[in-house]
């Protein structure tokens, strides 16, 4: 507003400064010239007897010009006549003196121009010597007011200009400032809901400004915020309700075994089963110390060669163990031997979670596959299983967190395939899955470098 207000009156004061003092000089030249022309007309017909005619010629020359005709006779240096619009009188050499005008056309004999001010009034005079009496000077003085009426019309139109530009840069900076400072408001506001943890209510601002983008800067910020603390919410909720179940069974067990009469196989059943629901709370435990290393960003990795053949054998040796003599068949094909860039322990825990899926949610008598080859700056273990997939409306979600496609016992927490691609995607790879009924193929894609090539690697790491 102030900055408006200063603009407003800075241009015009500037447009004073430049406007009226030219127009002032060109009026007074104009008023100056013009008296200069009559005044050597008249200097030009001054008559020769002053004594008798000098009067009445100057009162004619006075209405007929409109301006006051004075005529100066100076006789050694001395005026002997002074005639002012009729009163005649002979004045002195003081008044020759006193007018400066007349002075400098007497000493100069030439005509000669200025302006004074008499009783708050200003006036231009012009003296000119009469052309051919020696001693004759015509003074001719007009007042400058009529002439000088159209600069204070303009200066009056100016201050007039001013004072409107005040009432509008006034209004207009007020308005425009108090318009930005209400959006501001709003935004500040929508930034303390968002503070204090209320998400529900968007950030809108419908300006197409910086405030406008800014306001819709905030509003991703809220929406993500909002996914976020869903998230968290829903995690915290599902985390728990994992954590409940097998604490459920296990207290529930724990109460049958304080009974006394329960026979040894009995007992011991219930001890089996007891020790695989704690070795279901450990797994999630350490499940869930993953997630939040990983959200945390604290998840440490080691960089280094990782062999996948021999992760390969590795996941085969341990599947084989876990499959026992259920009848899963598993085949490790190796083309190659590619080498990935990642942690091992983690490139492990992830092919074990994929391993860990081909077993649990496949029937017995399934033939598995677990396959690792090399394409360019790409490294891959896939483990194929010829099972009933996950059907279609799932596909989608199984690499969200604790999503389960079925909801048989078997199953995990469903933290399996998104912890492993959290990990993947820690170490710059991805996991996948392809799948239809018959054929699921999930695969771990990481990256390699030329500096682990085979024949780099055949001497140092091998
Ligand atoms: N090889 C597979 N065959 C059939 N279904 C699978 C396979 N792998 C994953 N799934 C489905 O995807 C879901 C998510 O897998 P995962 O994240 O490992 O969780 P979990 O194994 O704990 O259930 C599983 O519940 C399962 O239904
Ligand atoms: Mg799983």
């Amino acid at each position: 507003m102030l900055a408006l207000l200063v603009v407003a009156l800075g241009a015009l004061a500037v447009a004073y400064a430049i406007v009226v003092p030219r127009l002032e000089a060109r009026l007074v030249d104009a008023k100056l010239d013009q008296l200069e022309k009559d005044s050597r007309l008249v200097a030009a017909n001054v008559p020769l007897d002053l004594t008798t005619e000098a009067q009445s010629f100057a009162e004619e020359v006075s209405n007929e010009r409109g301006a006051r005709v004075v005529i100066y006779q100076v006789v050694s240096r001395r005026p002997l006549l002074l005639l002012i619009r009729g009163d005649s009188r002979v004045g002195s050499s003081l008044d020759v003196e006193r007018n400066a005008v007349v002075r400098r056309a007497v000493a100069t004999r030439r005509s000669r121009r200025g302006t004074l001010i008499k009783e708050d009034q200003r006036f231009a005079e012009v003296a000119s010597p009469a052309a051919n009496r020696q001693a004759v000077v015509v003074l001719l003085r007009d007042s400058l007011v009529d002439p000088l009426s159209s600069v204070q019309f303009v200066k009056r139109r100016l201050i007039l200009a001013g004072l409107i530009a005040l009432g509008v840069a006034l209004i207009l900076g007020y308005a425009g400032a108090s318009m930005h400072a209400r959006r501001i408001r709003r935004l500040e506001r929508a930034a303390d809901r968002i503070a204090g943890g209320e998400f529900d209510e968007p950030a809108v601002d419908r300006g197409n400004d910086e405030l406008g983008q800014l306001a819709g800067a905030f509003e991703r910020m809220r929406a993500r915020l909002e996914n976020l603390d869903r998230a968290r919410r829903e995690f915290i909720a599902n985390a728990s309700h994992e954590l409940r179940t097998p604490l459920f069974s296990l207290g529930g067990f724990l109460e049958l075994l304080d009974d006394e009469e329960l026979d040894e196989p009995t007992r011991r059943e219930f001890v089996k089963t007891m020790r695989e629901q704690v070795e279901r709370l450990t797994k999630l435990a350490t499940d869930l110390l993953d997630l939040s290393r990983l959200d945390a960003g604290r998840l440490r990795l080691e960089w280094e060669p990782v062999e996948l053949r021999s992760v390969a054998q590795v996941l085969a040796d341990e599947f084989r163990v876990l499959a026992g003599p259920g009848g899963h068949r598993v085949d490790v094909v190796a083309d190659g031997d590619p080498v990935a860039l990642g942690d091992e322990l983690r490139v492990l825990q992830a092919g074990r979670a994929l391993v860990d899926n081909a077993l649990v949610h496949t029937p017995p008598g399934t033939r598995i596959a677990i396959r690792t080859w090399a394409d360019g700056a790409t490294a891959y273990l896939s483990i194929a299983d010829d099972g009933p997939g996950v059907p279609p409306e799932h596909a989608a979600h199984v690499f969200d967190r604790f999503y389960r496609a079925s909801s048989d016992l078997a199953s995990g927490s469903g933290l399996g395939l998104a912890i492993a691609r959290e990990l993947t995607a820690a170490m710059g790879g991805n996991v996948t899955l392809e799948t239809r009924a018959g054929q699921t193929v999930a695969t771990l894609v990481l990256r390699t470098t030329p500096a682990f090539s085979r024949e780099q690697t055949d001497g140092v790491f091998t």
